[in-house]
C-alpha cells in the first residue's frame, strides 16, 4: 500500500422515510435555501412535495433552480451562480442523481470565488470557500453524495472535465432513500449499475501490490452487484434490490475503497472526452469502452486480470494459461452488460471515427494518463478503434 489520509466528513443518512431529518441537518440559522434539481422527475415521484415539506417545516425561504441537465452544463452552473449571489443563499440542496449533485458542487465553490467557475473546473484557480449543501439522492450511480468529485460540461470548447476539492465539494450531508429510487427507469437503472461497477474496477486496476483487504472488499461489492441487477431489472419496485443498489453505489465511490493506491481512472477520462463530444449517457461510453481498455492493457500486469477472472466471474483455471483465464474474465464482463441491457459499441450511440481525433485531443488536455497504465493518444486511439 501507500502511505494515506482518509477523511470524508459526509454524514450519510440511509433509509426510508429519512426525509424527515432534513430540518435539523442543515446549518443553524440558514434562512436561504436554493434547491436544485433536474428535469422534473422529482415532481412526478412525488419526491419534491416531500422536500417541500421539510424545507416549510424548517421555516426557510425556498429559491429553486430547475432544469439541471444529465451531463451538466457550465450555463447552468452560471445560472445557479448568480442566483446565490442576488438571493443571499446560505445553502444549497440538491434533489437529484450525480449531475444535480455535481452541479451543485461547482455552484457552492463558484458562488464563493471572483472568476468564472469555469477556472474552477480546469483548475486554473482553487477554491478557498464555499456555500454549505446537502444532496438528496435520487438515482444510485456515481457515488458524488458521499465524494468531492463534480464533472462538468462546457459545451462552447466541447470539455467535460472532473474536479473536486475537498473539503468544499463535499456535501455536508446525504440523504438516501431507497424508495426515492424505485421510479428510475430500466436505461437508468442499467447506467448506474455500469457506473457503480466500473468505479469498482477503476479501483482494482492498481499497481501497488499488499491490497488484499480493498480486494477482497472490491471482489464481494462486485460479486453482490452482478448477483442483484438482474433481479432488480426484473422488479424494478422492489425496494431490497433498489437498497442494496443504492448502497452498492455510494460505497464504490466514497474512498472507503480506495485506500492505499489511486486506481487506473483512464476509462473515466477516456469516456468524458467522449461524451463532451457526442453528450452520451456517461455509462453507456463506459459499457463500451472499459472492456475494451481492459483488452488493450491485459499484457501490464495479468495477474491481476487473473485474479479478477477467477473470484468475481467464477472463471475455471484448471488447465488454462493465464492469457487465457484473463480473456475469459473480459468476455465474462462484456456479456453480463451484454445481458442486462447495456450498450456495447460506439455504432449504438450512431457514433463513427470520424472526431476520433477531437477525443483523443480532449482526453489527452491533462497530457498522459492513467495510473495502472499511462495512456498516450496513441493508445487513447487504439481503444477507440476496438470500440467502434
Ligand atoms: O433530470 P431528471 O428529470 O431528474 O431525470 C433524471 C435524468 O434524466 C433521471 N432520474 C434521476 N432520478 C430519478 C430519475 N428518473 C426517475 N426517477 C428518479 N428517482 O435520470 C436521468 C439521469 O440523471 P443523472 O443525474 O444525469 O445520472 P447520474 O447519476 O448517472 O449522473 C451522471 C453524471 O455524473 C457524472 C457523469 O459524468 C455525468 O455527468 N459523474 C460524476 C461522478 C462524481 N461526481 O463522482 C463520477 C462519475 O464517474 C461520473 O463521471
Ligand atoms: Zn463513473
Amino acid at each position: 500500500m501507500e502511505a494515506f489520509t482518509f477523511y470524508n466528513p459526509t454524514k450519510l443518512i440511509f433509509g426510508k422515510d429519512q426525509i424527515e431529518q432534513l430540518p435539523q441537518q442543515m446549518p443553524a440559522g440558514t434562512k436561504n435555501v436554493l434547491i436544485v434539481y433536474g428535469g422534473g422527475s422529482i415532481k412526478k415521484n412525488g419526491v419534491y412535495d416531500q422536500v417541500m415539506e421539510q424545507l416549510n417545516k424548517a421555516g426557510v425561504q425556498v429559491h429553486e433552480l430547475s432544469g439541471v441537465e444529465p451531463n451538466p452544463k457550465l450555463t447552468t452552473v452560471h445560472k445557479g451562480v448568480e442566483i446565490c449571489k442576488n438571493e443571499d443563499i446560505d445553502f444549497l440542496l440538491a434533489v437529484g442523481g450525480g449531475s444535480v449533485i455535481d452541479c451543485t458542487k461547482t455552484i457552492a465553490t463558484g458562488a464563493k470565488y471572483d472568476g468564472d467557475a469555469w477556472d474552477l473546473v480546469t483548475r486554473q484557480a482553487t477554491p478557498n470557500d464555499a456555500i454549505p449543501f446537502g444532496t438528496v439522492l435520487t438515482l444510485a450511480a456515481t457515488g458524488s453524495e458521499m465524494n468531492a468529485g463534480s464533472v462538468i460540461t462546457n459545451w462552447e470548447t466541447n470539455e467535460k472535465y472532473g474536479w473536486g476539492a475537498p473539503p468544499y465539494t463535499n456535501p455536508k450531508f446525504s440523504i438516501l432513500d431507497p424508495a426515492y429510487t424505485t421510479s428510475v427507469p430500466r436505461n437508468q437503472t442499467i447506467y448506474g449499475i455500469v457506473d457503480m461497477m466500473t468505479h469498482l474496477f477503476e479501483q482494482y486496476f492498481h499497481t501497488p501490490t499488499q491490497s488484499p483487504i480493498q480486494d477482497e472488499m472490491i471482489e464481494g461489492v462486485l460479486r453482490t452487484i452482478i448477483d442483484t441487477a438482474p433481479k432488480l431489472l426484473d422488479d424494478l419496485e422492489s425496494y431490497e434490490h433498489r437498497e442494496t443498489i443504492l448502497y452498492a453505489g455510494t460505497i464504490a465511490l466514497n474512498g472507503m475503497l480506495q485506500m492505499g493506491y489511486r486506481g487506473d481512472w483512464a476509462s473515466h477520462n477516456i469516456e468524458h472526452a467522449v461524451s463532451a463530444v457526442y453528450d452520451i449517457p456517461h455509462a453507456g461510453g463506459l459499457a463500451i469502452l472499459f472492456p475494451n481498455w481492459m483488452k488493450h492493457n491485459l499484457n501490464v500486469k495479468p495477474e491481476r486480470f487473473v485474479q479478477l477472472a477467477t473470484k468475481v466471474f467464477g472463471v475455471d483455471p484448471e488447465g488454462k494459461s493465464d492469457q487465457q483465464v484473463a480473456e475469459e474474465g473480459i468476455e465474462a464482463l462484456r456479456s453480463f452488460w451484454s445481458s442486462i441491457g447495456a450498450p456495447e459499441t460506439l455504432r449504438d450511440y450512431d457514433i463513427s471515427d470520424e472526431k476520433f481525433d477531437v477525443i483523443v485531443d480532449r482526453a489527452m488536455k491533462r497530457g498522459p494518463f492513467g495510473n495502472f497504465n499511462k495512456l498516450e493518444s496513441d493508445d487513447v486511439e487504439k481503444i477507440l478503434e476496438l470500440s467502434k
